[in-house]
């Protein structure tokens, strides 16, 4: 049950001097290869999902096995929802298993980005979920030439900085100190004095996007300086298309599981070149022992509605579904009826919990409050209910 708390995992990370690699994903062979390469070194990884690649993916449908893979690792691992747009975002974010998110308003202005991430922070950390937030603004998109986007790097300044951590209350800060994302000709000039008075100003896990094309030099030296967190995609893309490029070079015609051949290895090269040079290598167990499980709650309701002929106790379920699975932290809400004829209960009620973080939260959220005063406790004063995690070891 690997997966963990991100907060633990990358205050450990900014501790101990090494740097978490938070690897975007855009495929189930990337998500293997992250894996893959993660447990040969023995590290703690982050799988990273961009709001910005969900065109080339179901967000939806690719979130069961990121949590699978997840959960089955013997290495401690985060998912974070990376580049998120608003809070929507967020929140959607997280009901599908993120138990990480970055709120994106880097291209605002500064009380424009601290009113909405200080918004998304409220909604996380109601949740149990730590948030990164980016000052300054990185230029260039993940997967492409950077050239092809030229916009002016911002750089975060100390003093904003400061003052945006005290408005917003974020847990991680990506900072813009001179790298873009994307492919670049030559290596970028990154401002090292910077990134240290934001380090000693702010004493928090700081995040670096654009992590492809820096140099082994300059990574150490912003890991030296408070980084504890590297976004990386560009380079991984690369290798896969390298890969692809190779054979189909190589004669004959070709379909697409031997066009793809071989790229879950060329991605798992690079993973474990980077997660080795950010000094992540055999800091799994130490994580381990150190960070909180990450694991949902379910809250269970069984109960009988004597006064509602069946009909209606259906309509009051739907309803319920509607109203409480928009709830920030409920994963799910299902709602049942007894198989077999039952000497106790006829109805329950399933609702999965994020953490559980989300038992005060849910409780008093005046959605939740409504529903229940106005609609299910004056029909189902008989009831029991419990809120429980799973019980593995
Ligand atoms: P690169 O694609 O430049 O490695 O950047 C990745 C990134 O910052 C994702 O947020």
């Amino acid at each position: 049950m690997p997966l963990v708390d991100m907060n633990d995992m990358l205050r450990h990370a900014h501790g101990e001097g090494y740097a978490v690699g938070a690897f975007d994903l855009v495929s189930v062979d990337f998500l293997e290869a992250i894996l893959e390469a993660a447990e040969r070194t023995r590290a703690p990884v982050i799988l990273s999902l961009a709001e910005s690649h969900f065109e080339y993916f179901d967000f939806e449908l690719m979130m069961p096995a990121v949590e699978a893979a997840a959960r089955r690792a013997s290495v401690p691992v985060a998912i974070h929802l990376d580049h998120g747009a608003s809070l929507e975002s967020a929140v959607r974010g997280i009901r599908l298993g993120c138990n990480g998110v970055m709120v994106d308003a880097s291209h605002e202005p500064l009380e424009e980005n601290i009113a909405r991430t200080r918004a998304v922070v409220e909604m996380a950390h109601g949740c149990g979920v730590p948030v990164e937030g980016e000052l300054g603004y990185v230029p260039g998109v993940e997967g492409e030439d950077a050239e092809r986007h030229p916009g002016e790097i911002t750089y975060t300044t100390v003093d904003e900085a400061r003052r945006y951590l005290e408005q917003t209350g974020v847990d991680f800060l990506a900072v813009s100190i001179g790298t873009v994302h994307g492919r670049m000709q030559g290596a970028p000039r990154l401002d090292l004095d910077r990134l240290a008075a934001i380090d000693a100003a702010l004493g928090i896990p700081l995040v670096i996007h654009g992590g492809t094309g820096l140099s082994e030099a300059q990574f150490r030296a912003l890991i030296e300086r408070g980084v504890a967190k590297i976004n990386y995609y560009t380079a991984l893309a690369d290798a896969a298309g390298a890969r692809i490029r190779a054979n189909a070079a190589d004669g004959g015609r070709r379909g697409y599981t031997a066009l793809v051949a071989g790229i879950r290895e060329a991605i798992a090269t690079e993973v474990e070149r980077c997660i080795r040079l950010w000094g992540a290598a055999g800091q799994a167990d130490a994580v381990l022992e150190t960070a909180a499980p990450w694991q949902a709650v379910d809250h269970v309701i069984l109960y009988n509605a004597p006064d509602l002929d069946e009909a209606a106790a259906h309509e009051m379920m739907a309803e319920g579904r509607r109203v409480l699975a928009a709830i920030p932290g409920v994963r799910s809400v299902t709602t049942g009826e007894a198989v077999r004829e039952n000497p106790r209960y006829r109805y329950a009620w399933l609702i999965r919990f994020a953490s559980p973080t989300v038992i005060d939260t849910y409780r008093d959220h005046p959605d939740h409050v409504a529903f229940a005063d106005g609609h299910f406790r004056p029909v189902a004063r008989d009831r029991v209910s419990m809120d429980y995690r799973a019980v593995e070891a």
